[in-house]
C-alpha cells in the first residue's frame, strides 16, 4: 500500500468540497479527492437556483422563518440563523469569483419556489444554476498551486485510530493509498442511487455516510429523505428532473385525466412544500391507477419557456416532448437527504479531527424537510465553514506513522452485484419510500440482513464498494425510519 501525506483531505469536489478546500489552501496543501471527473457531483445538476435573502423585498428574518416552516418544527435554529445571516456574503463572494446569475437590465432576477414567501432564488443560464457555481469553483481551484486534485480517486474509508481521524484510504487505478492528512473534510454529498427512482446522478451512492458510520461518527435524522415531486418518467428516457421553478413560474400538475388536484390537497396547491406536494401525487397516482401525473408548463409564452428553462426544454424534446405545447409526465423521486453525519454549525463531526460539510452532514438546518434551493446555499455557507474549523484545529506536528495501523479488510468480489444492486434500490424505493409502515420498513430490513455478507469486505472495484455503501445507507434509513414512529415533514408513516 502507497502512503501519502498532506496538511488537508478533502473528500468530494461539489459546492462544499470546493469552498471547503479554498479556506484549508489559505493554511496549507489540500487534497482534494473525487471518484469521478471533479465536476460529477449533485452539485452540477441542481437547477432551480439558490435561495439568498438579497432581493429588495426580502428579508433574512423571512429566509429563516420559511426555512424553519419548511422544517415542520425540527430545524436547529442556529443552523438556519448561520445559513440564512451567512448567505448573501457567500452569494456576493461567488459574483466576485465570475459566478453569472441571471439578470434583467443589470439587476438580478430572482424567481419564487414552493413554500417561499418571497422571490429569492437566483439562478443561471435559466436551469443550469449548479453546473455555473460548479464552473466558478473549479476554475478558482485550479488556479491555485496548494490543491491537488485526483480524480477518479474513489474514498474506501476514513483512517480512525483510537477516535481520532488521520485522513482516508483511496483507491486509484486499482492500487490502495493511505492519505495521511492532519484534518479531514467530508463532502461526499448525498445517497439518492439508494432509491430506484432518483433525481440523483450515478455518483450519489452514500459512500461518506456509510464510511462515517463505519468509523463510528454519531449520525442523525437519517429517516428525513426528501422526495422531488417532478421527476421525468417516460418510456426511454433517463430519470430527470424537472424543477420546481416550472411550478414557480406557474405550471401546474395534472392527474392522467388532465384534472387539476392539488388544491384538493393543500391551500398552496402547486406551491405547497415538497413532501405535501409528492404524497399528494403518490395519492393521486394510486386513486387513477397511474405511474405518473403530467406538468403543465403550456399555458405560458413558448419563448419564454424556452429561455427560462432552456436545458430542460431540449432535454425533453430529445425524448419528443415539447414541453411548450405538451404535458411532461412525472412522477416523484428521491431527491435529497435531510440527515447524516452529525456536525456543529462549524463543521465538526463526532470523531476528532474529521469535519463534514453539504448534503453528507447534517446540521439541523433542514430539520424534517428542506426549503427548496437551500442545499447551495448550505454547500457554500457550510462548507466554508467546515475549511475554516479545520484550518484552526488541525494537527500539523503529529508524526502518525508509528500508530497508522491499516486495516483494510480482506477483498472479495460481490456475487451478482448488478442483482443485489438493483434488490436494494427497489426495495427501498417501495418499502422505505415516500410512504412507509412498520411491516413494509421490517420487510426492507429483512431483505437487507440477508445480504450483511456484502458489507463484510472491501472491495477493489468502486461498483461494488459502491454496493455496499448503498446497503449501509439504506439499512440505516430504514432503521431510523422505524425508530420515528410519527409522520413528519417528509417521513410519512401510514402506521
Ligand atoms: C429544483 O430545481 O427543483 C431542485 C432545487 C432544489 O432541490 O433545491
Amino acid at each position: 500500500m502507497i502512503t501519502e501525506r498532506v496538511d488537508f483531505l478533502v473528500i468530494g469536489s461539489g459546492v462544499a468540497g470546493l469552498r471547503a478546500a479554498f479556506e484549508a489552501a489559505e493554511a496549507g496543501q489540500v487534497f482534494v479527492i473525487t471518484k469521478d471527473t471533479l465536476k460529477e457531483s449533485s452539485t452540477e445538476y441542481a437547477q432551480g437556483g439558490v435561495a439568498v435573502a438579497l432581493c429588495d423585498e426580502d428579508t433574512i428574518g423571512i429566509h429563516f422563518e420559511d426555512t424553519i416552516k419548511a422544517g415542520d418544527g425540527l430545524c436547529v435554529d442556529e443552523a438556519v440563523r448561520t445559513l440564512v445571516n451567512e448567505g448573501p456574503e457567500r452569494i456576493m463572494e461567488l459574483i466576485s469569483w465570475g459566478a453569472e446569475f441571471d439578470k434583467s437590465d443589470s439587476r438580478l432576477i430572482f424567481t419564487l419556489e414552493a413554500a417561499h414567501s418571497r422571490r429569492r432564488i437566483l439562478h443561471a443560464h435559466g436551469d443550469s444554476t449548479g453546473k455555473e457555481i460548479e464552473r466558478v469553483l473549479i476554475k478558482k481551484a485550479m488556479s491555485m498551486p496548494q490543491i491537488k486534485k485526483y480524480s477518479f480517486a474513489y474514498f474506501l474509508d476514513l483512517i480512525v485510530i483510537d477516535g481520532q481521524c488521520h485522513g482516508a484510504y483511496m483507491l486509484r487505478d486499482g492500487q490502495v493509498t493511505a492519505v495521511l492528512a492532519g484534518a479531514t473534510i467530508l463532502a461526499t454529498g448525498g445517497a439518492g442511487q439508494v432509491f430506484s427512482r432518483t433525481t440523483n446522478p450515478l455518483v450519489a451512492t452514500g459512500d461518506g455516510l456509510a464510511a462515517a458510520y463505519r468509523a463510528g461518527a454519531v449520525m442523525s435524522d437519517m429517516e428525513f429523505v426528501q422526495f422531488h415531486p417532478t421527476s421525468l418518467y417516460a418510456s426511454g428516457a433517463p430519470q430527470f428532473l424537472i424543477s420546481e421553478a416550472l411550478r414557480g413560474e406557474g405550471a401546474v400538475i395534472r392527474n392522467i385525466h388532465k384534472e387539476r388536484f392539488m388544491g384538493l390537497y393543500h391551500p398552496d396547491a402547486e406551491l405547497a412544500t415538497r413532501d405535501v406536494v409528492a404524497r399528494a401525487i403518490v395519492s393521486e397516482m394510486v386513486r387513477t391507477k397511474s405511474h405518473h401525473v403530467y406538468l403543465d408548463i403550456t399555458h405560458l409564452d413558448k419563448e419564454f419557456i424556452k429561455t427560462r428553462f432552456p436545458m430542460i426544454y431540449k432535454t425533453c424534446l430529445k425524448y419528443d416532448i415539447d414541453i411548450t405545447t405538451e404535458l411532461i409526465p412525472v412522477s416523484p423521486a428521491a431527491h435529497y437527504m435531510m440527515g447524516g453525519v452529525r456536525t456543529d454549525i462549524d463543521g465538526r463531526t463526532t470523531i476528532k479531527g474529521l469535519f463534514a460539510a453539504g448534503e453528507v452532514a447534517c446540521t439541523g438546518v433542514h430539520g424534517a424537510n428542506r426549503l427548496a434551493s437551500n442545499s447551495l446555499l448550505e454547500g457554500l455557507v457550510f462548507g466554508a465553514r467546515a475549511g475554516k474549523t479545520a484550518v484552526n484545529e488541525w494537527d500539523a506536528t503529529k508524526d502518525m506513522g508509528p500508530e497508522l495501523r491499516l486495516n483494510i479488510a480482506e477483498q472479495g468480489r460481490i456475487e451478482n452485484p448488478d442483482e443485489v444492486r438493483s434488490t436494494i434500490r427497489r426495495v427501498m424505493w417501495e418499502k422505505a419510500g415516500i410512504i412507509r409502515s412498520a411491516e413494509s420498513l421490517n420487510e426492507a430490513l429483512e431483505v437487507f440482513t440477508s445480504l450483511r455478507h456484502v458489507t463484510e469486505l472491501t472491495y477493489l472495484s468502486r461498483y461494488e464498494n459502491e454496493i455496499k455503501n448503498i446497503l449501509q445507507t439504506a439499512e440505516l434509513i430504514v432503521k431510523s425510519a422505524l425508530e420515528r414512529k410519527t409522520s413528519i415533514g417528509a417521513h410519512y408513516r401510514s402506521d
